[in-house]
């Protein structure tokens, strides 16, 4: 089991809102659910989880430069961020620590409907991407961590 690492799980915008948004895409937990859990996976794992969101661009880069020598690793899902925010991939490039790339929804299939949601202009510095399995997503991005860090 991996000991004691630091894991980030990191929220952008709207993300606060999970239990208000359309249920068939976010399903009805809500944010502070999803951290509860997450937390609960990665204490079975040996990992301490620490959570943030921000709707606020600016907050969000802070947070993130601010973990930079602190964390181990993140979970990121940047919300509508993922698909055109330059400024957040170069964050996350300066970091210096292996992500995951996480979004409840299935952003391949809507990508039909809205072809913007294809689009990730972070995907390519993630460890890897996981999308549209919802909560369980968060705990094969922890898995994937564990892998990694060991
Ligand atoms: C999302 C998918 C994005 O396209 C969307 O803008 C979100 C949430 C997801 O978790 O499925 O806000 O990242």
């Amino acid at each position: 089991m991996a000991r004691d690492l630091r894991i980030a799980l990191l929220h952008g915008p709207n993300l606060g809102m999970l239990g208000r948004r359309p249920t068939q895409h976010y399903g009805q937990f809500s944010l502070f659910d999803l951290e509860q859990q997450v937390r609960a996976w990665g204490q079975e794992r040996g990992m301490r989880v620490g959570c943030f969101q921000s709707d606020h661009e600016g907050a969000f880069l802070e947070h993130v430069h601010g973990l930079s020598g602190i964390v181990d690793g993140a979970i990121v899902n940047p919300g509508a961020w993922t698909h055109y925010q330059w400024s957040i991939r170069d964050a996350l490039e300066a970091l210096g620590a292996p992500f995951v790339e996480v979004h409840i929804s299935d952003v391949e299939a809507r990508g039909a409907q809205e072809p913007h949601r294809r689009i990730s202009v972070v995907r390519d510095l993630a460890l890897t991407a996981i999308w549209g399995r919802g909560l369980d997503g968060y705990r094969d991005a922890l898995d994937a961590l564990v892998t990694e860090l060991g």
